[in-house]
């Protein structure tokens, strides 16, 4: 049999960035995110009676460098003793260029490698089984507006505003489409060891974090835009003090966030966000996606724009 199972990246608002427990992947931050609806990562898990290694496809090419990650969260939803699996992944947009696709990827995983072994666990425990692959991933589990608390050993995750409550569209400029030069967990352990702002990042977050909550439950898009926008630049902040440095940011990026600042001036209800890459998510109301998209699109160096509303936690789509 094989299962697929179906997940959409989510774009943090409130950041996590930095681990309590390296070993057990527990972020040190709480966090906050919307789970996209457009952008897919479709994985499909066969477990076979055979010996050898697991196999690990991406977008029809070999993915050798991930695929001891994913043989890790295999063990970890199907147990050690588990069968040689063969994994099959899709995503409709670029992979490992900021646009969270290790979030989307590892949430449709652990569903789908949940279901092949036979399981059928709560949503929370296969975010936290996510989680310890991917920290951005556990969000991925749940759609709309999405709360992570990190706990001393554990981490919870909930919904606290539902998307069709609050359907705030998100459009995504891509400025380049290459892979990362660091990768986010690497980042952060240089963040932690050398960044002097790391200490007031951490000091500060749980003020963010109600801030946006309060935000988000009363629908205040002003407050979201404010708190979200001061919350990503300190996170690059810890970054760019990091030695040696660490920036994802290109020209493109720069002229994104003027072009975002021009909309807000001209009072369109738009900000934006940025992550482990330097790629612009510009967060906004219904009213506002279509300009925002051209504006953006018309932007110097964006390569192609894509448009998302708010969607659903990853779910097993199909099993043949
Ligand atoms: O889940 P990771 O290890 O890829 O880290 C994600 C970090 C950011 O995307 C930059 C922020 C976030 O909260 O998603």
């Amino acid at each position: 049999m094989t299962t697929i199972a179906q997940a959409q990246p989510n774009i943090a608002l409130i950041k996590y960035w930095g681990k309590r427990d390296h070993g057990e992947n527990l972020p040190a931050v709480s966090s906050l995110s919307v789970t996209l609806q457009t952008l897919w990562t479709r994985m499909s898990v066969e477990f076979r009676d055979e010996d050898g290694p697991d196999t690990l496809r991406v977008n029809d090419g070999d993915a050798p460098a991930m695929l001891t990650r994913v043989s890790h969260c295999l063990d970890l939803v199907s147990g050690p003793g588990r069968r040689r699996a063969n994994v099959v992944s899709h995503s409709n947009f670029p992979i490992g260029a900021g646009l969270a696709s290790s979030a989307s990827a590892f949430a449709a995983l652990v569903v789908a490698a949940d279901k092949e072994s036979g399981g059928c666990r709560e949503r929370i425990d296969l975010a936290r089984l996510a989680g310890a692959s991917s920290g951005s991933a556990a969000r991925s589990l749940f759609g709309g507006f999405v709360e992570l608390t990190a706990g001393e050993d554990r981490i919870d995750v909930m919904t606290i505003c539902e998307s069709p409550d609050w359907p705030l569209e998100v459009v995504v400029a891509i400025t380049a489409e290459g892979p990362k030069p660091v990768g986010s967990g690497e980042a952060m352990i240089r963040g932690e060891r050398t960044s002097p702002f790391y200490s007031a990042w951490l000091e500060r977050q749980d003020d963010d974090l109600a801030a946006a909550r309060e935000a988000v439950i009363g629908q205040d898009f002003e407050k979201l835009a404010a708190v979200a926008e001061h919350n990503c630049l300190k996170m690059h902040s810890v970054m760019w003090s990091s030695r040696p440095p660490i920036v994802f940011w290109n020209d493109s990026t720069l002229s994104c966030m003027e072009t975002i600042r021009a909309l807000q001036s001209d009072g369109h209800p738009v900000f934006f966000t940025i992550d482990a890459g330097p790629q612009v998510k510009a967060v906004c109301l219904p009213e506002a996606a279509a300009v925002v998209t051209d504006a953006l699109a018309q932007t110097a160096g964006v390569i192609d724009t894509m448009r998302s509303s708010l969607g659903p936690g990853a779910r097993p789509v199909e099993s043949s």
